[in-house]
């Protein structure tokens, strides 16, 4: 997978730089070739003469060689590689990226960079885990950059947490797998709506139903790993996602869902409306508890809610893509098609609710998709998160 690949490593100033020479070893040993880029500080704590003699290659440091006054390429290196991978990635470097501060030849680099990007953090845990480190590698999550995660364990200082560099072999592993796999929605920014939504009678009291958020959080993690920037706006669900680059919004009723889509949606690429938003809310939820004794049975006045999906189909741009889905109970094909239309939407996936492997709460599900293209799909009973995948696939296909 990693024969014949140019990888540019970016090395900072961080102890686990030592690493580098064995990943150096590992992707030459794989037939890829390495170029070196090293901040001022990492060469104090790994010599370029080491990194030079693994990768076959002069390590770059500054933006000229100093006594023949050659002018290094930043953008050259950039459209040169198929990969950047920064091994071991410092708070300052993560900081200088995630804000374009661009003053040595790594940062550079990296702006000039075409290829995907991995970033593997190395430090101690509180900086790992100051809210500065966490907005950077957030918003680098964001460029579409993939952050390898730093694994727990001792540290160089000794304590013991979260910051060691991920290994070498670890590291090669991944790029391995991004190589053979495609990410089809690397740059795309995607919405997902997931779970139930609850709709209050008074403080203790809910409308809901029995929507466990399985299906969207599966869909979350599966356009994560396909390499899109994910956000979910979540219903109270007690999932999580696997994925650490997803984010969530979490809202309780209806109008709370809507108005957090309406924030996400102007910058989205793809929305995928998998909530199952409830279609009704009490008009006059009670401030305080609605109680039994002394009182006749009380009636709920509902009102409708607002249709999100057909909300952002109504405002939808033609580079943007609004997928729905469709729960049947009869005429499932006839009902799914109108509101492919009535909603505007691209496809849609229609749950099929005569299987009891498929639906609410269950880890499987089977679908069959429609497109406004007038395509159709049919895909057996599978666990919810392959069929994220097919969903995407047969969405970018
Ligand atoms: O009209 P129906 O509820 O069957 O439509 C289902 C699709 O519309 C799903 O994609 C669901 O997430 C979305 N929907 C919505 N807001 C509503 C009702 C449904 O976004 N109020």
């Amino acid at each position: 997978m990693l024969a014949g690949k140019h990888i540019i490593l970016g090395i900072t100033g961080g102890i686990a730089a030592y690493k580098s020479a064995t990943l150096i070893r590992l992707l030459v040993k794989k037939g890829a070739e390495v170029q070196v880029v090293i901040t001022p500080s990492g060469k104090e704590f790994i010599t370029p003469v080491t990194l030079s003699t693994l990768s076959g290659k002069p390590v770059i440091s500054e933006f000229f060689t100093a006594n023949t006054g050659e002018w290094h390429s930043h953008v050259d290196l950039g459209l040169w590689a198929d990969a950047m991978v920064v091994a071991p990635a410092t708070a300052c470097t993560i900081g200088k990226m995630a804000h374009g501060i661009a003053d040595n030849m790594l940062v550079t680099t990296y702006l000039s960079a075409k290829a995907p990007v991995f970033v593997a953090p190395a430090m101690d845990l509180d900086m790992m885990a100051h809210p500065s480190t966490t907005a950077n590698l957030a918003l680098l999550r964001s460029y579409g950059n993939i952050i390898i995660e730093p694994a727990a364990g001792e540290l160089a200082s000794h304590l013991i947490g979260k910051g060691r560099m991920e290994e070498p072999e670890r590291i090669v592993e991944i790029l391995e797998q991004f190589f053979s796999r495609r990410q089809p929605l690397a740059g795309k920014k995607m919405l997902i709506t997931a779970g139930p939504t609850y709709e209050r009678i008074d403080p203790v009291r809910f409308i809901g139903n029995f929507s466990t958020g399985k299906m969207g959080y599966a869909l979350a993690d599966a356009a994560a790993e396909l390499g899109a920037d994910v956000t979910v706006v979540s219903g109270p669900v007690s999932v999580t996602p696997r994925n650490a680059s997803v984010k969530v919004v979490s809202v309780e009723s209806a109008r709370q869902m809507l108005e957090a889509c309406e924030k996400v949606w102007p910058d989205s690429d793809i929305a995928v409306m998998c909530a199952a938003v409830a279609d009704y809310a009490p008009l006059h939820p009670a401030d305080s508890k609605i109680k039994r004794e002394g009182h006749d049975i009380p009636t709920i006045e509902l009102t409708k809610n607002p249709d999100i999906a057909a909300t952002l189909g109504v405002g939808k741009r033609p580079d943007q893509t609004l997928v729905g889905f469709a729960l049947e109970t009869d005429n499932e094909e006839f009902n799914a098609q109108s509101k492919l239309k009535s909603k505007n939407l691209d496809m849609i996936v229609l749950n099929s609710l005569r299987n009891p492997q498929a639906g609410f709460a269950t880890d499987t599900n089977q679908v069959t998709i429609f497109k406004a293209d007038g395509t159709r799909a049919d895909f057996p009973v599978k666990p919810k998160t392959e069929l994220a995948f097919d969903i995407i696939n047969t969405m970018i296909d």
